[in-house]
């Protein structure tokens, strides 16, 4: 599972659905905004293993951040938690971002 996040294909592919359903509360970066948790850092709120990251994507956490199970399904769901488990890894995300960053 956690293999995955090293698989750029697989990065790639979770970046974009990032852009697309995260982006407007955790910005494209995943670094965050007042409110809205640095999914980058190694601060966790409910916890930075790839299930933990999962439980909060799938069943959605307090507050604001709504929960993605229903609507991103399960093979979406676990590119998306691979993707933002490897942006608080950061060899792997220097790997996955150095190509963009340019
Ligand atoms: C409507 C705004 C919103 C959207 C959209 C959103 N989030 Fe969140 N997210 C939040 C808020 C607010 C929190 C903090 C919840 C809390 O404090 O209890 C959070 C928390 C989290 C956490 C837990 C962070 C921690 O420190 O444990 C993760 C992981 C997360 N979001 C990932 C995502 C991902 C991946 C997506 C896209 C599928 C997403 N979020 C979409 C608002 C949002």
């Amino acid at each position: 599972m956690v293999e995955l996040a090293k698989n750029p294909a697989a990065v790639e592919t979770g970046k974009r659905l990032f852009l697309t359903y995260c982006n407007v509360c955790h910005g494209s970066d995943g670094k965050g905004a007042k409110g809205f948790p640095n999914l980058t850092d190694n601060d966790w709120l409910y916890g930075g293993s790839l299930e933990a990251i999962k439980q909060t994507l799938t069943n959605g956490r307090q507050g604001r951040m709504p929960a993605h199970g229903e609507f991103l399904g399960a093979a979406k769901g676990h590119l998306l938690a691979t993707y933002v488990y490897s942006l608080s890894q950061n060899d792997v995300t220097k790997t996955a971002t150095a190509p963009a960053a340019k």
